[in-house]
């Protein structure tokens, strides 16, 4: 609306000619303006009102409009700037923009200079310590690109052009959603068959991340990928009394972390994954050999669960003697 009449504008300028007396009182400060939402925000929203844009107000609801107004730091001008350019836009000329805009429209603007307004309340926030180190920062990822500000959400997270997902039985958003824009890999793997339950909702990309940056490989929130994998899954800690050196090396190692097309987020499938590091000739041949089927059959031991279907105990085991050593059920 407010651009419509913004073209209409300066087509009329253009054309030497005057729009009707009302359009013109719109366009220009209101000087009994009243503040809608922040402390000293008439100087804005005396054009940008309710009847203009009533979108923007919703800002209202966010906790910017809640916590940070009765703060009473907080308005227009500390996002945007004092912007008195666009305040006193020069007759007969296009009105320039604020000092700070935003989102795609901003684009003109570098990533720092867009998140710089954000990191003078924020910098402290104990999340956000290594911003300055993390991946984002580095590769031009600003506040804005995550964060959309007018519109009430969940930790205000922005999605562009929300698509159906499948799986999807609320009508919660999920904070994926946000990633993904970018991160398309990482989606296709969260739709394979065996994935960690992120697009369920169960887990968020932040349960394993931290979005804002961190000294770990791939920011995620522990020093180490076993120790973030085992604060979940407490019971593939140990110690064993029989430990399988892999996993205490890196869970990765069998596992991928989002998804896979094979059971158990498991990287290969068995006896493949195995074989990998145990070479076949190793093992007793007689456990797989082709004729130790029942009745002189062909051997059934590897098929189903394969070398799982006697090491079942992978992850390390305190079972005693034979069994424990060899990981058997
Ligand atoms: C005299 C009227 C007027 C005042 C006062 C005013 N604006 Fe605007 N503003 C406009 C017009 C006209 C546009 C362009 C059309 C539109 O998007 O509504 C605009 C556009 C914008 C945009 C979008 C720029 C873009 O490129 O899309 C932002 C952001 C903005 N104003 C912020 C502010 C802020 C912050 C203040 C207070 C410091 C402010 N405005 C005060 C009239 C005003
Ligand atoms: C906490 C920072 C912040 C504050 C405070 C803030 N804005 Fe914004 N504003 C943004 C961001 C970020 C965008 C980009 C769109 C989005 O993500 O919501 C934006 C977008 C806009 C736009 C352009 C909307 C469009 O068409 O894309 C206007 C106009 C605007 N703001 C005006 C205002 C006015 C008026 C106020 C005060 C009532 C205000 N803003 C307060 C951060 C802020
Ligand atoms: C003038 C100080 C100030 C500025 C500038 C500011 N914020 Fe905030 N922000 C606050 C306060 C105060 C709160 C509410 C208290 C809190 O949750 O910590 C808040 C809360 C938030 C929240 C939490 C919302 C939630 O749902 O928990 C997010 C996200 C956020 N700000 C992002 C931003 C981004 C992005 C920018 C820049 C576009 C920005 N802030 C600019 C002061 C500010
Ligand atoms: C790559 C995406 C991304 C970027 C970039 C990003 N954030 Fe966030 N931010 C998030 C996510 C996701 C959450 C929710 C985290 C959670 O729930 O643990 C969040 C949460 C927050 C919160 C609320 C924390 C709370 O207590 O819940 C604030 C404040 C915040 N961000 C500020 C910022 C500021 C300031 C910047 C820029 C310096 C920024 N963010 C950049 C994704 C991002
Ligand atoms: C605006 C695009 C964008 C959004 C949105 C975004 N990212 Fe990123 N992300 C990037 C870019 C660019 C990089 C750096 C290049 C790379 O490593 O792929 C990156 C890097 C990362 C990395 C580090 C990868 C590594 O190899 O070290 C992680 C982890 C990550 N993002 C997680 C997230 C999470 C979680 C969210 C949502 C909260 C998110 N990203 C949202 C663009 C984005
Ligand atoms: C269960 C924990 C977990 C969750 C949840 C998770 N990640 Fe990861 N992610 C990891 C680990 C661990 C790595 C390191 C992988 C490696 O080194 O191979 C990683 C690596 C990455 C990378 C960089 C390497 C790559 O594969 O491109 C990106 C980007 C990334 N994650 C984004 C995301 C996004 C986006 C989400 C949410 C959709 C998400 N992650 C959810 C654990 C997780
Ligand atoms: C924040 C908690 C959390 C973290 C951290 C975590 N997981 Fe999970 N994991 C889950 C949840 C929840 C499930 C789903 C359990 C269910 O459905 O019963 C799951 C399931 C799994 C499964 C079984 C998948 C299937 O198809 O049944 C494997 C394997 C797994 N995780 C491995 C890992 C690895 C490896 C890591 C470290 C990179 C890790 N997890 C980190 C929460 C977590
Ligand atoms: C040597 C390969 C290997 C390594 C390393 C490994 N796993 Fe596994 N993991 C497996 C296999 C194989 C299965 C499937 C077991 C089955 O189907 O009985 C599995 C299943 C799982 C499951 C789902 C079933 C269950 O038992 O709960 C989780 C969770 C899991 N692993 C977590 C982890 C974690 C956490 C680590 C690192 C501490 C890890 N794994 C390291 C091979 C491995
Ligand atoms: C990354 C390499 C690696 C992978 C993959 C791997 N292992 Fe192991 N495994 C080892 C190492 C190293 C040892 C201990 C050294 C040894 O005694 O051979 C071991 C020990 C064992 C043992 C005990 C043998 C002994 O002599 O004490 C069994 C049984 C075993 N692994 C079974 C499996 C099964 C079943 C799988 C597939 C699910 C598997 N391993 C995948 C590296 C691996
Ligand atoms: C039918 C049950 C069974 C199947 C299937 C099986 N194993 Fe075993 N495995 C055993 C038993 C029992 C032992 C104990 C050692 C012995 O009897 O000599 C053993 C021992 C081992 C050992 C340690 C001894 C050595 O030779 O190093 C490894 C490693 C091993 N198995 C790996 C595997 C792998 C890899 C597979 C899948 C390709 C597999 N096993 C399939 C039962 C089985």
């Amino acid at each position: 609306m407010g651009y419509l009449r913004g073209a209409l504008m300066s087509l009329a300028l253009a054309l030497g000619c005057s729009l009707g007396g009302a359009a013109w009182a719109a366009d220009s400060p209101k000087s009994d303006a009243e503040d809608l939402v922040f402390k000293g925000d008439a100087k804005c929203t005396s054009c940008h009102d309710a009847e203009d844009s009533p979108e923007l107000l919703r800002i209202s609801k966010t906790h910017h409009g809640g916590v940070g107004r009765a703060q009473g730091k907080l308005s227009c001008v500390s996002c945007h700037g004092e912007s008195d350019r666009h305040l006193k836009k020069p007759d007969g000329q296009e009105r320039p923009k604020p000092d700070r805009v935003f989102g795609h429209k901003g684009a003109y603007l570098s990533a720092d200079e867009r998140s710089k307004p954000c990191l003078e309340c924020h910098a402290g926030d104990r999340h956000l310590a290594f911003w300055e180190s993390g991946r984002h920062k580095k590769n031009d990822v600003s506040c804005d690109n995550c964060h959309t500000m007018h519109e009430p959400a969940r930790s205000q997270l922005r999605k562009e052009n929300p698509t159906i997902s499948p799986y999807t039985t609320t009508s919660r958003q999920l904070q994926y959603e946000t990633c993904t824009q970018c991160h398309k890999q990482i989606r296709s793997q969260l739709l394979k068959t065996s994935h960690h339950p992120i697009i369920e909702g169960k887990l968020d990309c932040s349960s394993c991340h931290n979005p804002h940056g961190a000294l770990s490989h791939a920011m995620i929130k522990e020093e180490s990928v076993n120790q973030l994998c085992t604060t979940c899954h407490a019971d593939k800690r140990g110690p064993f009394m029989n430990e399988h050196p892999p996993v205490e090396e890196n869970c990765l190692t069998c596992h991928n972390s989002h998804g896979s097309s094979h059971g158990k987020l498991l990287s290969e499938r068995a006896p493949n994954l195995c074989q990998d590091c145990h070479d076949w000739s190793r093992h007793p041949g007689s456990y797989y050999s082709g004729n130790q089927g029942f009745a002189g059959a062909q051997n059934t031991r590897l098929v189903a669960r394969s070398c799982l279907n006697c090491h079942n105990q992978v992850h390390g085991s305190n079972a005693p003697a034979m069994r424990g050593k060899f990981f058997l059920r």
